[in-house]
């Protein structure tokens, strides 16, 4: 139900897009590496499940907040198409591993809803290490021999992806790797983290250039997830668009800084506080026009909340989105409650309306997801989202979450809405 003022204070959790990958690090260390602030969300129950088929024991103590892997000396190598399928990011076990077996075996994602996602970068950096790749009946077949060996490679373009899965299997490869234009994300130098304190050799953290010396062996570690930038934006838009009061807790706003500053340009107040930041809106946001860049420019996952943002807003905006072409095709819901986006290639026009209707939709992915979710806390009446599911993979326990901070919102098995 359309038109609360979210007002109160929201806890943000550790990263999905960081977590996912330090499971898949835990890979390299023989013993028990413990995560803690792992959030509550679908993603790492298929991450947890493809680990126990490589071998691993994956435990749970408290509701997903902390997760141990063990891992064994011999593991399996294979990841499976049924859970692939489920979850693009297991192709994030590539690399360690190659790394600690030799050989990797892992299913081909192919695209999905934001569009078609390539892994050349990973297969040709892999091969600068050393390793044979080929794909057959389906899957990526990777193998080296004995272990990988260092060099240099230069990255087309700065993919999270290709950065993780080339700093993984260099870790422990023999000799320097040198990986340049490399991506920037917080998330990869949470993951640089977590390699560091287990023994890994890396400079350059952080920066656009990363040197890694090969170590022979890493060890098990107890490791601390960086918190979800993407989650505690969402939130911060969420304020501003239902004229809030919201503090996110637990959360970096450096992170954040050019969503940060769009929000102020849109009209927002936003504060820093020592464990996050205050969002408060007191008026009709005005429209902000984006552009998605790689870390550190404007976060490609905050979009579809952001033209959520600028369907409401006073004026018109220019959204560009850089790195997925299918990310648009949430609009054509966002359409159906009445917003007026027109998109041209990769960009997108959104003219502000004073008021959109609640309306049924369908989310396609996680952020379309939280567009829609966003853009029906605005709309006049009753919006129902179909596909929630998507939701689960990235925002936990956000039904409570979102009642917490007074949204009028509730769950709904889809059976019982024929009932
Ligand atoms: N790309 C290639 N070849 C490659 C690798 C990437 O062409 O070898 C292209 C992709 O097709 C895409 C672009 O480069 O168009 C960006 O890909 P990147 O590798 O940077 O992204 P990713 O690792 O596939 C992660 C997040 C995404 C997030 C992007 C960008 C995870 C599990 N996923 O994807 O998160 O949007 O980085 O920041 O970490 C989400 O959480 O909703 C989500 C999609």
């Amino acid at each position: 139900m359309g038109g609360q003022r979210l007002h109160g204070s929201v806890r943000v959790t550790g990263a999905k897009n960081s977590v996912l990958k330090l499971m898949a690090a835990a890979l390299l260390a023989q013993g028990t590496t413990t995560l803690t602030e792992v959030p509550d969300i679908l993603d790492v129950e298929i991450m947890a499940e493809l680990l126990r088929r490589l071998g691993c024991g994956v435990d749970h103590d408290g509701p997903g907040r902390r997760v141990s892997i063990t891992v064994p000396k011999t593991l399996a190598h294979r990841a499976d198409y049924d859970l692939v399928r489920r979850m693009r990011a297991s192709i994030c076990v590539l690399g360690p591993l190659l790394a600690r077996c030799g050989a990797a075996e892992v299913a081909l994602p192919g695209g999905d809803n934001i569009g078609s996602r390539g892994l050349d970068m990973h297969i040709l950096g892999l091969q600068k290490l050393g390793a044979e790749v080929n794909n057959e009946h389906g899957y990526l077949i990777a193998t080296c021999q004995q272990r990988l060996t260092g060099g240099s490679i230069w990255l087309d373009f700065p993919s999270v992806g290709a950065t993780e899965t080339l700093l993984m299997a260099a870790v422990t490869a023999s000799g320097v790797t040198v990986i340049e234009n490399v991506a920037r994300e917080p998330e990869i130098v949470d993951i640089c983290a977590l390699l560091i304190n287990m023994g890994a050799v890396i400079d350059g953290v952080g920066t656009s250039t990363l040197r890694i010396e090969g170590v022979d062996h890493l060890d098990p570690v107890v490791h601390r997830t960086v918190s979800d930038r993407i989650v505690a934006g969402t939130w911060a838009i969420a304020a501003a668009m239902t004229l809030g009061d919201v503090t996110i807790l637990n959360s970096d706003p450096m992170h954040l800084q050019v969503a940060l500053d769009k929000l102020v340009d849109a009209g927002a107040q936003v504060s820093v506080l020592p464990d996050g930041f205050r969002v408060i809106m007191d008026k009709r946001p005005l429209a902000v026009d984006v552009v998605t860049l790689p870390y550190p420019g404007f976060p490609t996952d905050l979009q579809p909340q952001f033209i959520a943002l600028n369907s409401i807003a006073n004026g018109a905006a220019l959204v560009t989105e850089n790195l997925f072409e299918a990310r648009f095709r949430f609009v054509q819901e966002l359409a159906r409650l009445g917003a007026d986006v027109r998109t041209d290639g990769h960009h997108a026009l959104v003219r502000g309306r004073a008021h959109l209707s609640g309306a049924p939709v369908e989310a396609t992915d996680i952020r379309a997801g939280a567009g829609l979710v966003l853009a029906g806390l605005v709309a006049d009446g009753t919006t129902t989202i179909y596909g929630v599911s998507h939701l689960d993979r990235g925002y936990s326990d956000f039904v409570p979450a979102l009642l917490g901070l007074g949204a009028h919102v509730d769950r709904i098995e889809a059976d019982s809405l024929f009932t």
